[in-house]
C-alpha cells in the first residue's frame, strides 16, 4: 500500500502555503490521513538546518548539500514511512525547488542536482506537483505587504526571482504529467475550485 506524495512549489510571494491546509482540510474530510510537512524543514534536524538556510550566508555548494541533507532525513524520518503506511503526504516545497532556486537562481548545474537526489530517494518522485505561478512584480508585491524581515532568500534581486520562475517553468514543461501549473493570480476561490478538480478527478484521488 502506498499514499500519495504532492508538492506545492513556486517563488516566493505566490501564496502556496495558505492552500497547504486548505487542500489537507479538504483530504482529511474525505477520509484521508494526511501529513503536511515542509522544506527545508520537517525534522527536528531540518528545522535547525533551515534556520542556517534562511539566515546565514553560504555559497552555494554548502546551500544545496544543506538543502539535501535537511531532505535526506525528511525523507527517511517522515515522508518514506507515512507513504509506505498509506498516507498522503503534502510538503511545501521538494526538490523541484533546489532545480528552481539553486539550478536556475543560482546557476549550479543540473547534473549535479540529479546525482544528489538519486542518492537521497531513488527514482521515486511526488505524485503531483502543484505549482503556484504569478509575475514576479505581483509576488514582490505581497511580500513588500506582508511587512516582516525578510530571509536570505527573499532579498535576492529581480533577476535572481526571475530565473527561479523560469526554472520552475521549464520543469512543468518538462513533466506536464507531474506537475501542474496554478495562475496565483486567481482568487482563492477560483484556486481552490482548480485544486479540487485536479486532486478528486485525477489518477491522484
Ligand atoms: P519557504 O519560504 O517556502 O518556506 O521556503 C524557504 C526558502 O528556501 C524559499 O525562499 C526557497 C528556498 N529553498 C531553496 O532555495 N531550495 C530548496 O530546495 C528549498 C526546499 C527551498
Amino acid at each position: 500500500m502506498s499514499g500519495k506524495f504532492i508538492t506545492f512549489e513556486g517563488i516566493d510571494g505566490a501564496g502556496k502555503s495558505t492552500h497547504v491546509d486548505w487542500l489537507a482540510g479538504v483530504l482529511r474530510e474525505r477520509g484521508k490521513t494526511v501529513q503536511v510537512t515542509r522544506e527545508p524543514g520537517g525534522t527536528p534536524l531540518g528545522e535547525r538546518l533551515r534556520d542556517l538556510l534562511l539566515n546565514e550566508p553560504m555559497r552555494v555548494e554548502a546551500e544545496t548539500l544543506l538543502m539535501f541533507a535537511a531532505r535526506s532525513e525528511h525523507w527517511a524520518e517522515r515522508i518514506e514511512p507515512a507513504l509506505s503506511r498509506g498516507e498522503w503526504v503534502i510538503c511545501d516545497r521538494f526538490s523541484d525547488a533546489t532545480y528552481a532556486y539553486q539550478g536556475g537562481g543560482r546557476g549550479l548545474e543540473k547534473s549535479k542536482l540529479q546525482q544528489l537526489e538519486q542518492w537521497v530517494f531513488g527514482r521515486r518522485q511526488p505524485d503531483l506537483t502543484l505549482l503556484f505561478d504569478l509575475p514576479l512584480e505581483v509576488a514582490r508585491e505581497r511580500i513588500a505587504v506582508a511587512n516582516r524581515p525578510l530571509d536570505r532568500f527573499e532579498q535576492e534581486r529581480a533577476d535572481f526571482y526571475q530565473r527561479v520562475r523560469q526554472a520552475y517553468l521549464e520543469r512543468a514543461h518538462a513533466h506536464p504529467e507531474r506537475i501542474r501549473v496554478i495562475d496565483a493570480n486567481n482568487s482563492l476561490d477560483h484556486i481552490h475550485k482548480q485544486l479540487e478538480q485536479i486532486i478528486l478527478n485525477n489518477r491522484s484521488g
